[in-house]
């Protein structure tokens, strides 16, 4: 049973400024000042969320406690946070991504690459678009992402990960983002495989969803393991289904089989998924991410629609039971129980 408020859940935007803030001041190469563009918000006590961010140096809402670093500058303004910048970093819930992009179309000039630590897509009537995709197109610039095992509150307090980033061209721009982002506690590895590595993390948050059912329903370890493999093998084979340059060895990477462990034992969304489970799915969804994440949100619901959508328009459902049985149990067509009774087709 959910009881009050769920402290230990961290913001994946506010960790990445700090992460890139102190390598910033340590490496020559880059600007001294991060420019983080944050979504304004008034709290409770009429102060503005950037100018407590400011005064503070601490994500007061997103991530309480933890300094972001002195050279982290928050800018409520989108265009002017990105002005003169040539390194771009997305971090916010992918639902937001398609709208920010319209905003800064034409803001974004010169020689700028982006990187993409958003987990999620958008679906498009020809087809899903990757938000790294997104970027590219709408933006004209070039997108790497940066996914994996990366529990936000964890690595607040620098405790050791790692991450991969993805890379479609340019070996040369994948080194320069892996220099931002590691330090002793988050160790990146590069991989030649932008649509895995991507794929990897937005399709393991339905995962994630079908291990926060298990979880509620106190059905054990075993069947818990017996998701995240058919999970693996869902998301390998609808990875390769849409993009066929995606490798098998990027499952082994950080972003692959070590994100869908970490996020079915810790994530968000396999915690709110517990307590729908405990609900008898009779709370909605929208309901406890509210009342669970103050603020912050689930991606694997709206991912697991999106992936219906892609299955059901190329006639791929009976091939990916998995996927389609999470979406049907998270919209109430199918009783939360329903995630252990279908017959495990090869994906
Ligand atoms: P979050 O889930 O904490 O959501 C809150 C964020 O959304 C805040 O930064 C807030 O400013 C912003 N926001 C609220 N309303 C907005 C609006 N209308 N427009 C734009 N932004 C708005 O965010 P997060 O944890 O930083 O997650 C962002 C992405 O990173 C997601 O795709 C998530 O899957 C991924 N990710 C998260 C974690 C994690 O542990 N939190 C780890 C790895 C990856
Ligand atoms: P949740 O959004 O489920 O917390 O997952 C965070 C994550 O992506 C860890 O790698």
């Amino acid at each position: 049973m959910y009881m009050g408020h769920l402290r230990k859940f961290g913001n994946w935007g506010s960790v990445a400024a700090k992460l890139i803030a102190s390598n910033a001041l340590k490496l020559p190469s880059f600007h001294d000042e991060v420019r983080m563009w944050v979504f304004e918000e008034v709290l409770p006590n009429g102060e503005k969320l950037t100018d407590v961010i400011n005064k503070t140096n601490e994500n007061v809402k997103y991530l309480p406690g933890i300094k972001l670093g002195r050279n982290v500058v928050a800018d409520p303004d989108l265009e002017n946070a990105v002005k003169e910048a040539n390194m771009l970093v997305f971090v916010t819930p992918h639902q937001f991504m398609g709208g920010i992009c319209k905003k800064l179309k034409g803001k974004v000039t010169g020689e700028v690459e982006a990187i993409s630590l958003v987990k999620g897509m958008e679906v498009k009537k020809e087809g899903p678009c990757m938000i790294s995709s997104l970027i590219s197109k709408e933006l004209g610039i070039n997108s790497c992402v940066l996914m994996g095992a990366n529990i936000a509150n964890e690595i607040a307090v620098e405790k050791f990960s790692e991450a991969t980033v993805g890379y479609r061209e340019s070996r040369e721009i994948a080194d320069t983002w892996v220099q931002l982002f590691s330090t002793p506690y988050f160790m990146v590895t590069p991989v030649h495989d932008v649509e895995g590595v991507e794929l990897c993390g937005t399709l393991k948050n339905v995962v994630a969803i079908a291990a926060g059912f298990v979880d509620g329903l106190d059905m054990g370890n075993n069947t818990k393991a017996a998701i995240m493999r058919i999970g693996l093998r869902e998301m390998r084979a609808l990875s390769k289904l849409l993009f066929p340059s995606v490798k098998d060895s990027t499952f082994f990477e950080s972003c692959g089989v070590a994100d869908v462990i970490t996020t079915c034992l810790g994530g968000r969304n396999r915690r709110v998924a517990e307590a729908f489970a405990q609900s008898g799915g009779k709370r909605s969804f929208d309901e406890l991410e509210a009342k669970m994440l103050q603020g912050q949100k689930l991606q694997g619901v709206s991912t697991a629609r999106e992936v219906y959508e892609v299955l059901n328009h190329c006639g791929w459902l009976e091939m990916f039971p998995l996927f389609s049985t999470v979406h049907q149990i998270c919209t109430g067509r199918l009783k939360p129980e329903a995630i252990v009774h279908y017959r495990d087709h090869k994906a």
